[in-house]
């Protein structure tokens, strides 16, 4: 008995982490689960909107057989995904936990345990969000950001500097919020204005999340 308030529309979701290979056994990670966008996902489907999943390695799954799961690995594959659907989608959500850095060389065999000290060059990953907003035509985008200090600045930059109409804080200082964890604690801005929401399991901040996008969509 839900309403189908986003028939017709076509949603982009990025998830979970990237994972940046250092040698065929070895990888620069980070701790998310997938558990929010998966989470976006099954309430943009549930609202009847075409779903389009680009995850990263993630170990979360859904029955639901509208949705477009893509699995990737790297940012780089993760940029790629994206600009295959981009012109297509009427809202892009980005709740993916990118790898800023990757390594510069992908070594061919297993790197060996040798010295006292090793040294590993980064090199600046393509920032898929920020590509996304220079490219924006009619997209209606939302980014996320995760925090642990000057959480609202960064936020509020983040929404200018990737040309977003909108920004979900998550922030490691509030307890249950951000990574691994079934609940979430946002605060939601756009250019005009901030809404903050209690702990809550991140089914209902998906609800919450897009509740807000469609209330934007109608201005
Ligand atoms: O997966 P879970 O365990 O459920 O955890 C959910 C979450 C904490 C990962 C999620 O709620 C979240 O905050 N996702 C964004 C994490 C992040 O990388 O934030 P950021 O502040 O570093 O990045 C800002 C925005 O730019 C994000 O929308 C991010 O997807 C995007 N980005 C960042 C870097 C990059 N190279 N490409 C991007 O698209």
């Amino acid at each position: 008995n839900h309403i189908k308030s986003l028939e017709g529309k076509t949603v982009l979701i990025t998830a979970g982490p990237t994972y940046e290979a250092l040698d065929p056994v070895r990888f620069i990670g980070n701790h998310s689960s997938g558990k929010m966008g998966f989470s976006l996902a099954e309430e943009a489907s549930m609202r009847g909107a075409r779903v389009i999943l680009i995850s990263g390695p993630s170990a979360q799954t859904t029955d639901d057989k509208n949705i477009e799961l893509h699995k990737v690995t790297s940012a780089r594959e993760m940029l790629n995904k994206v600009f295959e659907f981009y012109d297509h989608i009427d809202i892009g959500i980005a709740s993916a936990a990118v790898a800023d850095y990757a390594p510069k060389e992908v070594a061919k065999e297993k790197i060996k345990k040798n010295d006292e000290n090793l040294t590993i060059e980064l090199v600046k990953n393509p920032d898929i969000l920020k590509t996304m907003g220079e490219k924006k035509t009619h997209q209606f985008l939302v980014g996320f950001a995760l925090e642990t200090q000057n959480e609202e600045e960064n936020a509020k930059g983040k929404l200018e500097k990737k040309n977003l109409d909108m920004i979900v804080l998550n922030s490691l200082r509030d307890e249950g919020a951000g990574f691994k964890n079934d609940t979430n604690k946002i605060k939601i801005f756009t250019k005009t204005e901030k809404k903050e929401f209690d702990l809550k399991s991140k089914n209902k901040v998906a609800v919450d999340i897009l509740d807000f996008v469609e209330a934007q969509l109608l201005k």
